[in-house]
């Protein structure tokens, strides 16, 4: 087959920091996709487009150009609205598991395609698979009645979304580009509208943990990824929350679970339940919803209820106890004070580095490995009091997770002890679509 464009001079045009023409995006993601542009013009590309960024209607046909490579879902016929979150990332963040039950008590059906993990930040599908027999992948059939009987559904994204997508993310992922902001907003935002969700809350994470390291940075691309949600119809908005300290007490997989079982039990650390309540309204609100008290559904048990209901739906046995893991390290308080960092990027590296996270795709996570903090910013320590305590189910795993906590923060370790206090917020800004 004739090719209507060369991939070299589409690289030039961005490389000279100029605009790529509609049909010039539709033929290199498409040709990318079919493997007639070579990873290395893709790479090319992705490098120019990191260095010279791309106007909001070259971001929104790429965007276009990466749902055209495969398959769009429907729910219009489900008789509910839909909504779905989607996190940039952090550590500790298992918001989405009490979230997805809150959100459906109110008739609101939530497909929440979700991902594993990868580096170190945790994946929801790595922690629910800690719950035995639970099943990430489903079909799409299988989706839709879940949606339709039960309400909430967090599964494994099928390959038929995005293709292109997963190509190209392996490839920024091994060629420095995966932070150019056109890139993630395209990325993320492709699935997302290619799922077919109604509405769409962003939690775009801010802080060491995160990808967006500033503010500024994280406010850019929540707008990029809004306005991409506004021009394809989907009720976008996105709250930009802290992840400079990890979310909650627990960082891995099943002690995550255990965690966000507190939550849906009326409990759970105070954090974890302010974002996921946060993120409920902004759910319910682009559904129409705006009278609910999702505090309240936590409180009574009506959330607890829904979970079991979707955690059986897809074979989990929802009693299980989690198993501990066999090694347990302690991490202690060398004076009084205040605890004035818990960095997330220091314990998320030892959690991940303990055997909650993987080195490469294909490999396999410990359910019992990771982090418990035992005290959070701004608690009150006295020397010798545990502050964390790590867990590995191998043993050699020990030293290298405590080893990424002295490490952190430029050598000036995880956790600093002073005379506080300190303040937290969560809920750093909200950013809107005009539709
Ligand atoms: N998550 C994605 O799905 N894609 C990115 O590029 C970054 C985060």
């Amino acid at each position: 087959m004739t090719e209507r464009h060369d991939a070299v001079d589409v690289i030039r045009v961005k490389r000279d920091g100029g605009t790529l023409s509609d049909d010039q995006i539709d033929w290199v993601v498409d040709a990318y996709t079919r493997g007639v542009v070579a990873d290395e013009q893709m790479s090319s590309l992705a490098m120019a487009i990191l260095q010279r960024g791309m106007s909001r209607a070259e971001i929104a046909r790429w965007t276009a150009a990466m749902i055209a490579t495969g398959e769009r879902l429907d729910f219009s016929g489900l008789g509910r609205p839909t909504a779905d979150k989607h996190s940039t990332g952090g550590v500790g963040d298992k918001i989405t598991l009490p979230l997805a039950p809150l959100v459906a008590v109110y008739g609101v059906a939530v497909p929440q395609l979700s991902g594993r993990g990868l580096g170190h930040t945790g994946g929801t599908l790595d922690k629910l698979e800690s719950i035995p027999g639970w099943r990430a992948a489903l079909s799409n059939e299988e989706m839709h009645a879940q949606l339709r009987e039960v309400g909430p559904v967090i599964c494994a994204a099928g390959s038929g979304l995005a293709p292109a997508d997963k190509k190209l993310y392996a490839l920024r992922d091994v060629t420095g580009t995966v932070e150019a902001i056109p890139l993630i907003a395209s990325s993320i935002m492709s699935k997302k509208i290619a799922e077919g969700t109604g509405v769409l809350v962003l939690d775009v994470k801010v802080g060491s943990g995160a990808f967006m390291k500033d503010i500024d940075q994280a406010r850019e691309l929540a707008e990029t990824m809004v306005n991409l949600g506004a021009d394809a119809g989907v009720r976008t908005s996105a709250l930009l929350t802290d992840m400079s300290t990890p979310l909650g007490y627990a960082i891995g997989n099943g002690n995550e679970v255990k965690e966000s079982l507190d939550v849906l039990a009326g409990g759970g650390p105070a954090d974890v339940v302010e974002l996921t309540v946060a993120l409920a309204k902004e759910m319910l609100a682009g559904a129409g919803i705006t009278d609910a008290d999702p505090a309240e559904a936590l409180r009574d048990g009506r959330a607890m209820d829904m979970w079991r209901r979707m955690i059986a739906a897809q074979g989990g046995d929802v009693d299980a106890e989690m198993p501990e893991a066999p090694h347990v390290e302690e991490v202690r308080a060398d004076r009084d004070g205040v605890l004035t960092r818990v960095d997330a990027l220091g314990f998320g590296v030892a959690a991940w580095r303990l055997g909650a996270g993987r080195a490469r795709k294909e490999d396999p996570v410990q359910v019992s490995a990771g982090v418990m903090l035992h005290k959070t910013l701004g608690e009150t320590v006295k020397a010798g009091d545990v502050i964390a305590t790590l867990h590995t189910e191998t043993e050699s795993r020990m030293p290298r997770g405590l080893a990424a906590l002295d490490e952190a923060c430029g050598g000036d370790g995880a956790i600093a002890i002073g005379d506080g206090p300190v303040e937290r917020r969560i809920v750093l800004d909200r950013v809107e679509s005009a539709i």
